[in-house]
């Protein structure tokens, strides 16, 4: 009862969220592309390296999913700020605990948009001489590229609109959501 006014009013300030994809359709996909993961190494152990903060859920998922023996391990990049679109400078907020020389390694992403942040990623990871490197993304944007990036897996191909949940976020909001969501105004 007390509440009410207070839950109105944050009701008609919040942004709308529309969602994308289903938590069904999600799982259905994770199903696909840790088959396909799991067939392309046949058994040869694999580091995932999910990439901070936005890959979270996905690597759980996808890590859950995959037969082949995994080593986990994150890295940390910082290219947004706090606003929707890249600022184009990518910072290593943090880096690996572990060399991957000669290991083969997939670099695991939320959401591969404008690709500044993963060609920066690859060319770091290339210097360190894993004997394969890969990447495997939950989301792709194709239409907003401006670095051409290679992408091995690929969850889903998204049309060129800011979403959140399942581990991404806005402003560090929204990444628990199960489904994935359109924000709106
Ligand atoms: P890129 O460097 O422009 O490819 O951006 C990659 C990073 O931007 C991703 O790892 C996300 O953290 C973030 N990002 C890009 N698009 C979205 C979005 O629609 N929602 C949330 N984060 C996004």
């Amino acid at each position: 009862m007390i509440l009410s006014p207070l839950i109105s009013l944050q009701s008609t300030l919040m942004p709308s969220l529309q969602v994308l994809l289903s938590a069904q359709q999600i799982q259905a996909r994770i199903e696909s592309l840790a088959a396909e993961i799991d067939r392309d190494y046949a058994g040869e152990p694999v580091y995932l390296i999910g990439i901070l903060k936005g890959a979270f859920i996905f690597l759980a998922d996808l890590a859950r999913t995959m037969k082949t023996p995994t080593r986990i391990e994150f890295i940390g990049i910082s290219s947004y700020g706090g606003g929707t679109s890249s600022s184009g400078e990518v910072r290593l907020t943090r880096d690996l605990d572990v060399t991957v020389e000669g290991k083969h390694v997939v670099l695991i992403e939320d959401i591969v948009d404008t690709g500044i942040t993963l060609a920066y990623l690859l060319k770091l990871m290339e210097q360190r001489k894993p004997a394969t490197l890969r990447v495997a993304t939950f989301l792709d944007k194709p239409e907003r590229r401006v670095r051409p990036v290679t992408v091995n897996y690929s969850g889903f191909v998204i049309p060129d609109k800011f979403v959140v949940g399942y581990g991404l976020d806005f402003a560090e909001d929204y990444r628990n959501l199960r489904d994935v969501c359109i924000l709106g105004d």
